[in-house]
């Protein structure tokens, strides 16, 4: 990365993809390599670190803050999402952001619109997709899709936290031949455990403080494999134990290959997938552990 590519203005937040497309055009004609961190907004310390990975590795970031309405499912919190724009704004200029894309559900789901990109069931119809319905992936690979399309990113950032997301993206990008790196930026948790997430807002103070059992049931998974267990019935039951204590039934607690996302029941070498989701209150909390 070199300081004449990277141009270090300040941050230009634009909604019109016309808009978008000449500023990355211009950056890309000198030479700069595209980096593209897509967001629903409502930032935090998981999304700013992001941000920086996206600094880091790519010469001109382009965030992109869009509550894809596709990904919800009917009952879901669509219209309760945090928002934030103002505040958005201010932390992704602090970050050193050159270009925040705010689109509008009209310029990416213009009349008409009747396409959906579909990754297998096996990758999408486990974990958060068997609980939140195929829709739920349907609708994040169909807005990635176009988000790749519209920035043309040479290199994009997911967060760990959404595990399945990032394993789904990255075989569509794969199998469609987007010409993306896929980067996979480890988890932001407070300094309690707790996986940074815009959904956080909505826990009571009483269940901030129970959904500390979610990051402490994962590393006593992990604590099981240290101990020597193989059989991934005995890792799960070690989590699920911890949530129990905590008075939390967990909406799933499994143990799957951590790139295709088959079922694991014996530790073998490869990178098995912790993955797991509970409802505290009105939040729907998600998080994971990979064991090598
Ligand atoms: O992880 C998210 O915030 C969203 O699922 C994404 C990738 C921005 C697609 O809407």
């Amino acid at each position: 990365m070199s300081s004449a590519t990277r141009g270090g203005a300040a941050l230009r937040a634009v909604s019109d993809v016309s808009e978008l497309s000449e500023l990355v055009a211009e950056r890309r004609a000198a030479g700069a390599r595209i980096g593209l961190v897509p967001t629903m907004g409502a930032f935090h310390e998981g999304h700013i670190s992001l941000m920086r990975a996206a600094m880091e590795c790519a010469d001109f970031v382009v965030v992109s803050l869009f509550v894809n309405p596709t990904q919800f499912a009917p009952g879901e919190d669509l219209d309760a999402y945090p928002r934030d724009l103002e505040g958005d704004v201010a932390l992704a200029a602090e970050v050193g952001v050159e270009l925040l894309w705010t689109p509008a559900v009209a310029d990416l789901y213009p009349d008409g619109f009747a396409t959906t990109v579909s990754v297998d069931e096996s990758l999408t119809g486990v974990l958060c997709g068997a609980h939140r319905g195929a829709q739920h992936f349907n609708g994040v690979t169909t807005v990635v899709a176009k988000l790749f399309n519209c920035v043309g990113p040479d290199v994009a950032f997911f967060g760990q936290k959404d595990a399945q997301q990032a394993i789904v993206i990255k075989r569509m990008a794969r199998d469609l031949d987007f010409p993306v790196e896929i980067e996979v930026v480890p988890t932001v948790r407070d300094a309690d455990g707790l996986a940074m997430s815009s959904r956080n807002a909505y826990l009571s103070v009483e269940d901030r403080k129970r959904a500390t059992a979610l990051p402490k049931a994962l590393r006593a998974a992990e604590l099981a494999a240290e101990s020597g267990k193989r059989s991934t019935l005995d890792i799960v039951e070690a989590a699920r134990a911890v949530l129990r204590n905590a008075g939390i039934e967990p909406e799933y607690v499994e143990a799957r290959d951590a790139e295709n996302l088959s079922e694991v029941k014996e530790l073998s070498g490869r990178p098995v997938l912790v993955a797991l989701a509970a409802r505290l209150g009105g939040a729907r909390l998600i998080d994971n552990v990979v064991i090598n």
